[in-house]
C-alpha cells in the first residue's frame, strides 16, 4: 500500500508517473504492480512494440475542434481508453476500486472491475455513479459462483461481462514472488468466498499437471453468453484462430491482451498481435487492446491498427499509488490531454478518422490503406513473429 502522510499526487506529466507510484510503495507491493511473467519478455515487448511505429501527420486539414467520445458496445464514452481491469487496489492505496472508480466515472470514461476488487462489485458500482463499467470474470471453480457473480453485476447495473481468458493458472511470476508480496487485506477481495483467483500452478512431480481452477474453454464462454442478457467480451485474445473461435462463439467484443506481460511470457506484444485479430474480426465484433500503452500516441498507434479502444492497467495503478482518487483523475485528464493534442496534430478531430492511413512501420514512409473490409496484411516485421 502506498506509505501513508507523503502528501497528495506527486507527479506533475505521464513522465514522472511511473516513479512517483515506485517511490510511494513498498517493495513487496511494487514487485506486484511492476512485475511480469518469468524472464519478463512479453511485459518488455508490449512498450517495445510501439517504438516500431510512426505517425504521419497531415498538416493544413484545419481541425479546429477535437471530440474524443466514442461508443463501446453501444454505450457512449468520453474517450477510447478505457480503465483495464486489476485486481485489488486496495492493496495500492487506502480508497480502493472505490477510488478509482469515482474519478473514472466523473470524467465519463468507462471503468472495467476485475473479479479480484478489494470493493465489491456493488460499492465500485455506486462509486462510478451513473457512468459505465464492465465486470471482468475469472470463471470460478464451480459454476454456479461464475453465474452468481454475473448475477450480481447485472443487478448492479454493469454493463457488460469482460471473460479473462488467459488465465487457467496464474503466470510464473518471478519478480511478485522475490518482491514477497502478499495481501494484507482483509477479506482478501471485496466480492467474497466465491470470487477466487485462478490457482497457481502446482508443482510438477513426474504425473500429470492440473490445476484445479475453473473451466476456461469456449464452452464456457457460449455458457455465460447464454447466461445473459449483457453482451460478452473475450480478454487475452491473441491470435486470429482464437478471435474467431471467440466470435464463433458470440462475444460481441474481443480484447487484445496478454494480461501485460503476467501470464505466457514469450507470447507476442498485444500490439504485434492486434493486426492479424483486426484482419480475423472485420466487422463482426468491436477490437480493444491492451499492454504497454503509456501515452497518447500509443492510442493513436493502436488505433490505426484497427483498435476501437485501449486499455490501462498499470499507468491507472501508478497513478492511484501516487495521489489516490485525485491521482486518478489528473492521470486520466493528462492521458486525455495528450491524445486529444496529438490527434489534433495529426490533423484528425476524432478517434473514428484515424486509420491504416495515419501510422507506417518505423523506417518506410508509406502509410497502410484505411481500414475496411478485406483488411491489409501487416508489415512483414510484424508478420514474422
Ligand atoms: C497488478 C495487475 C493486476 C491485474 N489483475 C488483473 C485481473 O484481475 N484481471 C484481468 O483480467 N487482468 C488483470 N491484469 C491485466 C490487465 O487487465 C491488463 O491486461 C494489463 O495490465 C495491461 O497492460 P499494462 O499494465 O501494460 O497497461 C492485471 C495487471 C496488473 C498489472
Amino acid at each position: 500500500m502506498a506509505r501513508p502522510g507523503k502528501g497528495s499526487a506527486t507527479f506533475s506529466g505521464l513522465d514522472g508517473l511511473e516513479a512517483a507510484a515506485r517511490r510511494r510503495l513498498s517493495g513487496a507491493v511494487w514487485g506486484y504492480v511492476a512485475g511480469g511473467a518469468g524472464e519478463e519478455r512479453t511485459l518488455a515487448e508490449n512498450e517495445a512494440a510501439f517504438s516500431r511505429w510512426v505517425l504521419r501527420p497531415r498538416v493544413g486539414a484545419g481541425v479546429r475542434e477535437v471530440d474524443l467520445s466514442t461508443t463501446l458496445l453501444g454505450t457512449t464514452v468520453r474517450a477510447p481508453f478505457f480503465v483495464a481491469p486489476t485486481a485489488y487496489h486496495g492493496e495500492i492505496h487506502p480508497g480502493g476500486e472505490r477510488a478509482t472508480a469515482a474519478s473514472t466515472g466523473a470524467l465519463g470514461l468507462l471503468g472495467v472491475y476485475s473479479t479480484l476488487s478489494s470493493d465489491s462489485l456493488e460499492t465500485i458500482a455506486l462509486a462510478s455513479g451513473r457512468h459505465p463499467r464492465w465486470f471482468q470474470l475469472y470463471f470460478q471453480r464451480r459454476w454456479k459462483d461464475s453465474l452468481a457473480l454475473v448475477r450480481r453485476a447485472e443487478a448492479a447495473g454493469y454493463g457488460a461481462v469482460v471473460v479473462t481468458l488467459d488465465a487457467p493458472v496464474l503466470g510464473s511470476r518471478d519478480r511478485q514472488a522475490r518482491s514477497g508480496f502478499a495481501i494484507r487485506s482483509s477479506p482478501p477481495v471485496g466480492n467474497g468466498p466465491g470470487a477466487a483467483s485462478p490457482p497457481r500452478g502446482p508443482e510438477w512431480h513426474g504425473g500429470p499437471y492440473a490445476p484445479r481452477g475453473g473451466d476456461v474453454s469456449w464452452q464456457a464462454v457460449r455458457r455465460i453468453v447464454a447466461a445473459t442478457q449483457l453482451p460478452v467480451v473475450a480478454k487475452g485474445i491473441l491470435t486470429a484462430e482464437d478471435a474467431r473461435r471467440a466470435v464463433e462463439s458470440g462475444v460481441r467484443a474481443v480484447y487484445v491482451s496478454n494480461h501485460g506481460g503476467r501470464q505466457l511470457d514469450r507470447a507476442p506484444a498485444s500490439l504485434d498481435a492486434l493486426p492479424e485479430v483486426v484482419r480475423a474480426v472485420g466487422s463482426s465484433a468491436e477490437v480493444y487492446l491492451d499492454g504497454g500503452v503509456r501515452r497518447g500516441s500509443d492510442a493513436l498507434v493502436a488505433l490505426g491498427l484497427g483498435a476501437r479502444a485501449v486499455g490501462l492497467g498499470r499507468p491507472v495503478l501508478w497513478a492511484l499509488a501516487a495521489g489516490g482518487q485525485d491521482g486518478v483523475g489528473r492521470f486520466l485528464r493528462l492521458f486525455g490531454s495528450e491524445l486529444a493534442n496529438a490527434l489534433l496534430l495529426l490533423g484528425r478531430g476524432s478517434p473514428h478518422e484515424v486509420d491504416g492511413t495515419n501510422i507506417a512501420p518505423v523506417g518506410s514512409a508509406r502509410g497502410r490503406p484505411p481500414h475496411g473490409p478485406g483488411r491489409p496484411s501487416p508489415p512483414r516485421s510484424v508478420r514474422a513473429r
